[in-house]
């Protein structure tokens, strides 16, 4: 069978930034920098991205080029089962992501038409969590469906499923050439406006004013990695499926820089934009910025309905405008996630991607439904840090060790992306990747296994944000641990036999 192929070059660059601009970069990455000392987290961030975010995405486009396969398939090509567990492993730390992150997307699904008459009222805070949600009072129940998050949730997967159903070249590539041009336009709309408004100038400088005792910090370090990959979307799987379906004749290390600039670029755009409407919001209410920057979910569901309720004036438009760049975002990053395993199963078991689609989008589309209820925040909220913590960042830092030190590949890949390239790869990537990476990385799971373990949280429990113990045994732990046991599993059966040849170029 032919291997699916991006239509152009452009194409593919749109579907990779199309991953990596998502729901992290317009409300993760405002507020992570902020909390991270502001201004100054710009430097241990740039160095994240250099050091690890763009040499992990030279590495992962360079595996998926020369392999030509899902994540699984191309560490089994490069050597054989003892890789192959490692591409399972990221696929299925995807599938976990994809199950929550869809119904985020649903969430701005939802709010894009409450904009409209912004019909979350002048309470935001009780809309969100009282009438949206329904949120119940016991992390670990699920309660009843709330079919407000469920209807559009249902749009998010046909949506999705249906892109990718139509393939890489007519699915995703088409989808993206108008969705990411769409988002940046509505974003540049978005932030001009807000740079314009009263009191936007407070708000930029308490994002952009340094604090430096923040870089002494090791966990401000931790936050930038953990932040870079997420954004980038390395060690996910993702950036070796994507690059697998390249022609042969295709720049690696440009687009991969490509990528990354533009990735950060945007998120740059969509700090400046947040701080500034958080400025305005300030200025309102005659409070300080830090009052009114709130972390994550809180940030674009409660904050930013009440901005829009006190805009000076198009309050619908922009309303709608923001969430509708959440959605884009979100589903453009949504697609990329569910395609890792739908390329992996369709090659594993030797399927149509029809199946696969059916099979694996079908399978993510119905756990999802748990976030969908009642206790649907809480499950989100303590699977999305424990998979992030040791599925992500993990996959990351066992992904460099294994190619560089391990199997002893980052030469051969380096020559195979230099062949191929206009930017030559130096020594400087396998240090970056072999060097720099192990010891940051290393050093932020020790603290944080040993965080985990010694149970030093600052609450009653000692657990992430004070939950059960139970909860977090079945809720967190057990899920970032049962996607690297599944993913050994996994390794274990056979290829499909239109899979298992394949001949490794010298
Ligand atoms: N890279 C995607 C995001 O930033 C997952 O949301």
């Amino acid at each position: 069978m032919e291997r699916s192929q991006w239509g152009t070059r452009a194409g593919f660059i749109m579907a990779a930034v199309g991953s990596a601009i998502g729901l992290g970069n317009i409300w993760r990455f405002p507020y992570v920098a902020y909390e991270n000392g502001g201004g100054a987290f710009f430097i241990p961030y740039l160095f994240a991205l250099l050091t690890a975010g763009i040499p992990i995405l030279i590495l992962e486009f360079t595996i998926g080029h020369r392999y030509r396969g899902s994540a699984p398939l191309s560490f089994f090509r490069m050597s054989g089962k003892k890789a192959e567990w490692l591409g399972w492993w990221a696929v299925l730390v995807s599938f976990v992501i994809s199950v929550y992150y869809a119904v985020i997307i649903a969430w701005a699904m939802r709010y894009t038409i409450f904009a409209v008459n912004q019909a979350w009222g002048d309470d935001t805070q009780a809309f969100l969590f009282g009438d949206f949600l329904q949120l119940g009072d016991v992390p670990g129940q699920t309660g009843d469906i709330v079919w407000g998050v469920f209807i559009p949730l249902v749009l998010v997967w046909a949506i999705t499923l249906g892109i990718l159903l139509a393939g890489v070249k007519k699915g995703i590539e088409a989808a993206n050439r108008i969705f990411i041009p769409t988002l940046v336009v509505i974003f540049l709309i978005i932030v001009i406006r807000a740079v314009t408004l009263d009191g936007a100038m407070m708000g930029l400088n308490a994002f952009f004013e340094p604090n430096f005792d923040a870089i002494m910090d090791p966990s401000v370090w931790v936050a930038a990695y953990g932040h870079i990959f997420f954004s980038l979307s390395v060690a996910f799987a993702i950036m070796i499926t994507y690059s697998s379906y390249l022609p042969k004749k295709s720049d690696i290390t440009n687009n991969a820089f490509i990528t990354g600039f533009a990735n950060s670029s945007f998120e740059l755009l969509a700090g400046i934009g947040v701080f500034a409407v958080l400025g305005f919001m300030a200025a309102q209410s005659g409070v300080e910025v830090s009052e009114v920057a709130t972390a994550g979910v809180g940030l674009a569901f409660v904050v930013f309905p009440q901005i829009i309720n006190e805009f000076p004036g198009l309050n619908g438009l922009f309303g709608v405008l923001f969430f509708l760049s959440l959605t884009l975002a979100g589903l453009t990053s949504l697609m990329s996630i569910t395609e890792t395993y739908v390329a992996a199963i369709a090659e594993k078991f030797g399927t149509s991607r029809r199946k696969a689609v059916a099979f694996g989008g079908g399978l993510a589309a119905v756990i999802s439904i748990l976030f969908a209820t009642q206790g649907g925040l809480y499950f989100l909220d303590l699977a999305d840090y424990y998979i992030n913590q040791f599925g992500v960042a993990a996959v990351g830092l066992v992904e460099v060790v294994m190619v560089v030190w391990i199997l002893r590949k980052a030469d051969k890949l380096k020559t195979h992306a230099n062949a191929i390239s206009d930017i030559q790869l130096g020594g400087w990537w396998k240090f970056c990747l072999g060097v720099i990476t192990p010891i940051v990385l290393g050093y932020m799971m020790f603290g944080l296994l040993k965080l985990n373990i010694l149970k030093e949280f600052d609450n009653d429990t000692g657990n992430y944000e004070g939950y059960s113990d139970m909860f977090t045994l079945f809720g967190g732990v057990a899920v970032a641990a049962g996607a690297l046991i599944l993913g050994i599993l996994f390794s274990l059966g056979k290829w499909h036999k239109s899979h298992a040849e394949f001949e490794e170029e010298k």
